[in-house]
């Protein structure tokens, strides 16, 4: 049987060496989270929240799926949102998507990919809503340019979900995020999308 012993090693050294710079860290980890961000990003293995912004575990509660897709139907992206705002207190949902990302690919091409294509209807949603600019562009800057309306339409999903909408009415202080992840050079990239409360929504709507 293959088993995977090198990633056990690799977990004890890891654990280790935490241990080595804060003798306390699991212990006190081990009582309670109190992460002040919800991440939504892309399953992709070269986007991993907490590395890419240099935080240890306990600091971001995270939810990954293909082309970091949040929408109204999703009970486990939904359940996450609500676990975040209204058990963990998250005072940040940041929406963070990437340039290259695999799953808008192949939302913008017409091949068969079997089960997956239903998931990525949602971002043939994207692309029909937006397809006056995207239209003007070619190539790779269509590509791009459909990863950045993507992680903004989810970002607005996150605005109109009912978790959302009802922290905001009873004055949470809650605030939503839209970035966007280059794997070329390490970078995030903030796409000005900074809502607080429904009038910001409205704002960025009208
Ligand atoms: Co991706």
């Amino acid at each position: 049987m293959k088993n995977l012993s090198h990633l056990f090693e690799r977990n004890v050294k890891w654990a280790s060496d935490v241990k080595d710079k804060n003798p306390d860290f699991f212990t006190d980890l081990s009582k309670q989270q109190a992460p002040e961000y919800l991440w939504i990003g892309c399953s992709d293995s070269r986007v991993p929240a907490n590395q890419i912004v240099a935080l240890p575990p306990g600091e971001i509660f995270v939810h990954r799926n293909i082309a970091n897709v949040a929408v109204h139907s999703d009970l486990n992206c939904l359940s996450v949102i609500q676990y975040a705002v209204e058990a963990l207190k998250v005072k940040h949902i940041v929406v963070c998507g990437h340039y290259g990302c695999g799953g808008i690919k192949a939302a913008m091409g017409n091949e068969e990919n079997g089960l997956i294509d239903n998931w990525l209807g949602h971002i043939k949603d994207v692309s029909r809503f937006h397809a006056e600019e995207l239209n003007q562009l070619e190539g790779d800057e269509k590509f791009n340019r459909l990863c950045e309306l993507n992680v903004l339409e989810q970002a607005a999903n996150v605005c109109n979900s009912t978790v959302v909408q009802s922290a905001w009415k009873n004055g949470v202080d809650l605030s939503v995020h839209a970035w966007i992840y280059s794997i070329e050079n390490g970078l995030l990239k903030d796409l000005s999308l900074s809502i607080s409360s429904p009038q910001d929504l409205e704002k960025l709507i009208s």
